[in-house]
């Protein structure tokens, strides 16, 4: 039984100061680079959800040490050589397609069959993304096929590579630089910018030799292998992911007013602060501090009546691609029609988010415009709902959930949202937040 929750009740007034877990992408990169260091660290504030699990076993897979003590992890590095040596190894990366990506770094140099799985979603996923490179790599996979799973064999003899990565993805664009640190020789990739939390490692945790440099719309990064390191110790920000569902319950709520601490504002992830400000939102940050090139914040937001719809530029697209979701919820309520171009990746996630926001919207009564790319949504300011809705066939995507909620909790309406068990992949205590700040949830 995955669970469901009933919401029959939108959520009164609030005002409150609140911490939002650790960045999932940050923790993930954090235990995968410190696992490869020499050396033991710490890592404190680490996002405990299953994607992060996943990412511990898979390196207890591969021999290394990592310890919970009281309030960080603890990691014993083994160095770019000091894997396991074992025939076959099995890896699950469960639900996380950023583990599964970047694994393929982190295994490249390895002689060894590396079965690679993961839950039913992620084996929906298209990872010929990173079997392409890998090739190139020298690496080999046996019985080629372009999803989960996959049995991936490393060499010791790994090519650097150039490889125009135009995507915008992040995962492939990191799976590359993890392989290129263990690689004599010069790595250059040409990519779509996109997060960029592993360039900054590279440069302000492992010293690694990277240089970037900006033209037009693409990034040219440089790495020189082989780069062996030294353990680090990190603390993990807030994940603006998560955090962007509090941010739009409290611009949709009534009268409210939230603080969200220490949140991760990488300019590289920030897009839906833009797209929000674009859309005439009460929202500021405030408190800026910069963590090892990271930059972070105290995010204040306070309901706004009268938001405006949003022409969304595609730069924003990358900038803003796991918080799609719940931007599609905050058009809803905005005055005029919102437009959204270039956005095909959506339909590459935890499940197919393009189709599922029109889907949902077109629940609640509002029109939706779906095309292969793309979304124009016809805001409606005054929506309120009457009625049930049902939220289960809406394929376990752990942010479909939470918008879902926020949706409840917002509209009105009788909601009933299955899938409760979706939330552990990057944001277990989601539930717990919300009771907090007076959600009435059963
Ligand atoms: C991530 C990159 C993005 C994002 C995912 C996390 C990362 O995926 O959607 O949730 O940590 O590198 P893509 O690289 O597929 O765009």
């Amino acid at each position: 039984m995955l669970g469901s929750v009933k919401i029959s009740r939108t959520i009164n007034p609030f005002n409150k100061v609140i911490d939002v877990p650790g960045d999932k992408s940050i923790s993930i990169r954090v235990i995968l680079l410190n696992a490869q260091s020499l050396g033991e660290s710490k890592i404190y504030n680490l996002l405990e959800s299953d994607d992060v699990k996943s990412t511990i076993l898979s390196m207890k897979k591969l021999g290394v040490v990592i310890k919970k003590r009281k309030n960080f992890y603890e990691i014993n590095g083994v160095g770019l050589e000091g894997f396991i040596k074992k025939k076959s190894i099995y890896i699950n990366a469960g639900n996380s397609g950023t583990l599964a990506r970047l694994l393929f770094g982190v295994v490249s140099n390895l002689n060894s069959d590396i079965y690679l799985s993961g839950d039913k979603s992620l084996s929906k996923r298209d990872f010929l993304r990173v079997i392409k490179p890998f090739k190139m790599f020298g690496v080999t996979f046996k019985k080629e096929k372009s999803t989960l799973p996959i049995i991936i064999r490393g060499t010791e003899y790994l090519r650097p590579i150039y490889y125009e990565e135009n995507k915008g993805s992040a995962q492939v664009k990191s799976a590359i630089m993890l392989a290129a640190l263990r690689t004599e020789g010069l790595t250059v990739i040409k990519a779509v910018p996109s997060r960029n939390h592993t360039e900054l490692m590279f440069k302000k945790c492992i010293n690694a030799p990277v240089t970037i440099t900006k033209k037009n719309n693409h990034e040219l990064i440089k790495i020189k292998g082989r780069h062996n390191f030294n353990s680090f110790n990190y603390k993990v920000p807030g994940d603006i992911s998560s955090a962007s569902f509090f941010i739009v319950l409290t611009l949709l709520a009534n009268k409210s007013k939230l603080i969200i601490k220490n949140v991760n504002i990488n300019p590289s992830r920030i897009g839906i602060i833009e797209i929000l400000k674009k859309m005439n939102v009460n929202i500021i940050l405030q408190n800026k501090k910069d963590y090892k090139g990271e930059k972070v914040a105290d995010i204040l937001v306070k309901s706004t009546k009268n938001i405006k719809s949003i022409n969304c530029p595609k730069y924003l697209n990358t900038k803003s691609i796991d918080e799609f979701l719940i931007i599609f919820l905050l058009c809803a309520k905005a005055k005029g029609v919102s437009r959204f171009n270039g956005i095909n990746e959506l339909r590459n996630k935890e499940s197919d988010r393009l189709r599922i926001a029109s889907k949902f919207l077109k629940m609640i009564g509002i029109k939706v415009e779906e095309k292969s790319g793309s979304l124009k949504i016809h805001g409606k300011p005054d929506l309120k709902l009457k009625g049930n809705y049902f939220v289960n066939d809406f394929q376990k995507d752990h942010r479909v959930f939470m918008m879902s909620c926020v949706a409840a909790l917002t509209l009105g309406g009788v909601f009933r949202i299955n899938d409760k068990i979706s939330i552990n992949s990057s944001f277990p205590n989601f539930l717990k937040i919300l009771r907090n700040l007076g959600a009435k949830i059963s």
